[in-house]
């Protein structure tokens, strides 16, 4: 097992590594006192991994429930997150007990936000099953639900008090929802590592160096939550490809994954960097190679005018302007405001490219 420490303004362990879901309970004795938990996952999820991870907290002295809602983007919403707190209510939950998410990052942010406002806030456990939770949406204390005016319109910032990824539940992943989490190890090389880049670039990456590849991401978006954790500079990076990205989702009707449409994002924003000069043309091609590599889409069948209008109800957008993420190199990116007069043309130039 490895551990990262993200210290926050809750400083907590991100512990990563295989058989970890036998160890939860005793882990999770370790920042919590015997109390009831509440253990929320999606209907997939739960025929996997709800047994275990319920015999693991019980046998650690936890007294246990369950709630399961059904998988998939689609159950991120208000009915969702007011049936989850409807059902911590009925069981009689209190602000001593903890509930747990356990699986992918729609059950990770919906149970962030529940524990965010059920009785003003109690305290949560993060076990990514996905790849993308484990290297991106476990970490951070982001939570959301969606509205129908957009993507994570409605959350809170709430950190866990644990995350605990057992890489042995990755195996279980059909190859499109890893390649969904390779999208955002993509994204982090892009941002910040060229040598964790370069795995991606260089061809699939093999299922042994998932657990490095885990720990180097989570490392390098602690440091980031660190500097910035309610988003107000620094943070705002590593939304690279997503204001493009959360538009495709909301077009899809959420048909398209967030893996996937990121991967898109990345690729149209990277082609509208190199068209616009503000990163070489050898730049923007090895984004699209390394996405390509791995399975990943890098261009959509929407327009520009209708991306940029659907782009305009993102969080991202700041009154007539909106921020963009510019990759300048691999490894170095930068924060771009740019009017919400000049998107729709700047992202046709990584449309039409
Ligand atoms: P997801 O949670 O919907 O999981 C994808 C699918 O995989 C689901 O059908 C799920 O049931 C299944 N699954 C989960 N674990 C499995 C396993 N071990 N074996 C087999 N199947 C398994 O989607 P996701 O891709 O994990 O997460 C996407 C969500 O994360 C989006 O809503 C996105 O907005 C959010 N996100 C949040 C942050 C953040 O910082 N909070 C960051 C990135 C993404
Ligand atoms: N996934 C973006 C963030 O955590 O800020």
């Amino acid at each position: 097992m490895t551990t990262v420490r993200i210290n926050a303004g809750r400083a907590y362990d991100v512990h990563i590594g295989a058989g970890l879901t036998a160890r939860a309970g005793e882990l999770a004795r370790s920042v919590l006192s015997p109390c009831r938990i509440c253990v929320i996952t999606d209907t997939t999820v739960q025929r996997l991994y709800l047994e275990a991870v319920k015999k693991s907290l019980s046998d650690a002295g936890f007294s246990v429930c369950s709630y399961a809602f059904p998988a998939g983007e689609q159950s991120k919403n208000m009915t969702t997150l007011s049936d989850i707190l409807e059902f911590l209510a009925e069981r009689g939950i209190t602000r001593s007990d903890a509930i747990l998410a356990l699986g992918g990052g729609v059950a990770g942010d919906i149970t962030g936000f529940a524990a965010g406002v059920f009785l003003r806030g109690i305290k949560f456990i993060q076990m990514p099953t996905t790849l993308l939770a484990a290297v991106d949406s476990s970490v951070g204390g982001k939570t959301a639900v969606d509205l129908k005016a957009g993507k994570n319109l409605a959350g809170v910032f709430l950190q866990p008090s644990m995350v605990i990824c057992d890489t042995d539940t990755l195996k279980t992943l059909p190859g499109e929802t890893l390649a969904c989490g390779i999208a955002e190890a993509i994204k982090t090389g892009v941002l910040f590592d060229e040598e964790l880049f370069s795995l991606f670039e260089n061809g699939r990456v093999s299922k042994d160096t998932l657990p490095f590849i885990i720990e180097r991401c989570v490392t390098h978006k602690g440091r980031v939550v660190e500097a910035d954790e309610f988003d107000r500079g620094e943070r705002q990076l590593l939304n690279l490809g997503h204001t493009v990205g959360h538009a495709i989702e909301k077009l899809s009707a959420y048909g398209v994954s967030h893996g996937h449409a990121v991967a898109m994002g990345m690729g149209i924003i990277a082609r509208a960097s190199a068209a616009s000069g503000y990163c070489g043309d050898d730049t923007a091609k090895r984004i699209e190679r390394a996405l390509i590599n791995n399975s990943l889409p890098v261009s959509c069948g929407f327009s520009a005018a209708e991306l940029s209008r659907a782009a305009l109800s993102d969080k991202k957008r700041k009154g007539d302007t909106i921020n963009l993420v510019i990759p300048e190199s691999i490894g170095r990116c930068r924060l771009m405001k740019i009017n919400i007069d000049g998107l729709e043309s700047f992202i046709k130039k990584g449309t039409e490219a």
